[in-house]
């Protein structure tokens, strides 16, 4: 007889959160790639975004749902990325720059106090969670905060002090320049420790040269930066974004990724692309 294999379920890569978009809109314009009048197409939304978390899966993470509940007067819910910064248990909360966004705060603090996080955050600067705030490097030792369209610089010392742990970990606030690229999660994605891909010039001369000095940088083009090629959702050797970026995706490769190309035309009219809709949370 023939011994029976035990079937090991393979070990998932990472956990993530994702609000469905059942309220997306662009109602009001807080980025220059909003326009109210172009109206967002309500299912292709859905449909990109159930896409978009089938690829997140598939690469092997796990995907925590969000139902905004009650909050259908904030169209923008939708990009959990810009709910908190976690590390451990701990989550740093945004405090959203804009008016319009500001009553977000308050769901993502009660799902994430319902999944066991402690949540914590000032509300004197505003700051705008992991859509500023990356960590990279060893053991995620290092935390690159976009700072100055929306996170102000002086929110980062509350922060640094609030979810320090047993991993110290150094913060770096980098000064961005171009409107288009708001957050830093709109031209900066760390892959494995140590290294990254960006978009230079929408940093300035000092962000650059600091940011050169703490890890491995390799530049998309402009032409590629405006389709998100940076705002990407990296799952293992998996990197998920935007269709279109295809030198970025070459790039990837040569790297030893595998790009896997989605079609998020719908987000980017709110001036958001795949990273943006979702919030990596520890295993
Ligand atoms: N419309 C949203 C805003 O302007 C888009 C947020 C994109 N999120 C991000 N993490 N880059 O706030």
């Amino acid at each position: 007889m023939a011994a029976t294999a035990t079937k090991v379920a393979p070990k998932s890569l990472a956990r993530i959160l994702m609000c469905r978009p059942t309220h997306f809109r662009v109602e009001y314009s807080i980025n220059p790639w909003m326009n109210p009048a172009d109206k967002v197409d309500k299912e292709k939304a859905m449909n990109q975004w159930n896409n978009l978390k089938a690829t997140i899966e598939k690469s092997g993470a796990i995907v925590d749902v969000l139902e905004p509940t009650g909050a259908s007067h904030l169209p923008d819910m939708v990009f959990t990325a810009n709910a908190a910064v976690v590390r451990g248990k701990k989550a740093y909360l945004a405090n959203f720059h804009y008016e319009e966004r500001k009553g977000e705060r308050h769901f993502y603090e009660k799902w994430l106090r319902s999944h066991g996080f402690e949540t914590l955050g000032s509300v004197d600067f505003p700051f705008e969670g992991a859509g500023d705030a990356l960590w990279a490097g060893k053991n995620q030792n290092k935390l690159f905060c976009g700072v100055g369209p929306r996170t102000d610089p002086r929110a980062l010392s509350d922060l640094a002090e609030n979810l320090k742990n047993e991993n110290p970990f150094k913060v770096l606030g980098v000064r961005l320049i171009d409107p288009r690229f708001y957050h830093i999660d709109t031209c900066f994605c760390p892959l494995e420790e140590g290294l990254a891909i960006w978009f230079p010039a929408a940093f300035d001369q000092v962000a650059q040269h600091n940011m050169k000095n703490e890890i491995e940088l390799v530049p998309v083009s402009e032409k590629d930066a405006k389709q998100f090629s940076c705002n990407a959702v990296v799952v293992g050797k998996t990197v998920i974004l935007n269709k279109g970026a295809d030198d970025t995706g070459k790039m990837l490769q040569k790297l030893g990724y595998t790009p896997e190309f989605v079609d998020m035309s719908e987000f980017i009219k709110s001036g958001g692309s795949a990273k943006c809709c979702t919030l990596a949370l520890p295993m």
